[in-house]
This record gives C-alpha cells, sequence and structure tokens, in this order.
C-alpha cells in the first residue's frame, strides 16, 4: 500500500470533520461524494465475505463503519441476481456508490400527506441505473427502490448519516398503498 492510498480509516476522518463543519445537507454530500468515489477506487477495504447476501432477503449488508452515537453509517450492499428492495426511504442523508456490477436505482415520490398510519401513496418517477464508481446523492426524505438486472452479485458502498436501524425510515408497498418498518442486518 503506497503513502498516498486513500484508506477507509482516511475517509471516515475527512467524513468525521466534514460532518462536523457542513452548512447543509446539500453541501455535505457535494463534499463527500468525489471522497466515496475515491475510496471506493481503491478497493483496500473489499473482502470476499462482502459478496455474501441473504436468498431471502435478495441482499446483504457489511458494516464498515458506524460512529458510537450511530452517526456516519458506512456499510457495503450486495444484491443478488434478479433481486432488489421495495422502495424505502432512509430518514437521513445517503450517499451510494458503485463498485461491483450494475443496479437500477427507481425514484419515488409520496403524494399524501403521511398522517394515515401504514399508509402511503407513492409514485415512480425517474431512475438511474449506478456503474462502478458512479454516485448518487439522495438527501433526507428520497425514496428509491433498487434491483440488480444484471446475471452477476452486484456491489455498491453506501455512506448514511445515521444508523439505518436507529432512523424512522419505512419501506413501501405501492401496489397495495402500504407503510411498514425497514429493519437491517448489518454487521
Ligand atoms: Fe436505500
Amino acid at each position: 500500500m503506497s503513502i498516498d492510498s486513500y484508506t477507509l480509516e482516511r475517509f471516515i476522518d475527512d467524513l468525521r470533520r466534514l460532518a462536523a463543519s457542513a452548512v447543509d445537507e446539500a453541501s455535505l454530500l457535494g463534499q463527500i461524494a468525489p471522497l466515496a468515489q475515491r475510496v471506493v477506487a481503491e478497493r483496500g477495504w473489499l473482502r470476499a465475505d462482502m459478496y455474501r447476501a441473504d436468498p431471502q432477503l435478495g441482499f446483504g449488508t457489511s458494516l464498515l463503519h458506524v460512529e458510537a452515537d450511530q452517526s456516519l453509517f458506512v456499510v457495503v450492499d450486495s444484491w443478488l441476481p434478479g433481486r432488489g428492495v421495495p422502495p424505502h426511504d432512509h430518514d437521513t442523508w445517503a450517499l451510494v456508490v458503485g463498485v461491483e456490477g450494475s443496479e437500477r436505482n427507481i425514484f419515488w415520490q409520496r403524494l399524501d400527506d403521511a398522517t394515515r398510519p401504514g399508509y402511503a401513496e407513492l409514485q415512480r418517477m425517474d431512475e438511474q441505473c449506478i456503474a462502478p464508481g458512479q454516485v448518487l446523492a439522495m438527501p433526507s426524505g428520497s425514496i428509491h427502490s433498487v434491483i440488480n438486472e444484471t446475471p452477476h452479485t452486484s456491489l455498491s458502498f453506501h455512506v448514511y448519516g445515521r444508523h439505518l436501524n436507529h432512523t424512522a425510515r419505512r419501506q413501501f408497498d405501492p401496489e397495495h398503498h402500504r407503510e411498514l418498518p425497514f429493519i437491517i442486518d448489518a454487521r
């Protein structure tokens, strides 16, 4: 490893510093994006077990970092071929960088006023495919679904403002207008 390697530890240090001084989410996401692309390009953090995924869920989550107060949650997600995740929000900001393969992200807009428990109306909007090195920034409130339409497991690098099991994030069933809690297994 050269002395100039942009390691995960250096990325986390930068992330901590930028998050502490950020004036707003948009500027923070803009500052983190090139650094996340850089640490993804160097791949020193990548391990073979990160390709594992839960066959029932269709994806797997490997924890790279979280602060003691549950902020600055960094994970690698793997997606089995043909599998994905239903529409969900994060209840915090999110940044995704493609590592391997291609993942289609579909964005949704919530139409109802979120006052009826368990009920949600969603409208499908635009979409974006994430290839290796490409970045997707999602401010708080964004709703997306993900699918790996390729015949191979895909991998992506994710950074969130908070551990997703310590937020009030939800997943949605747009067809049946349902809203549900969304808990993941991140180890
Ligand atoms: Fe997500």
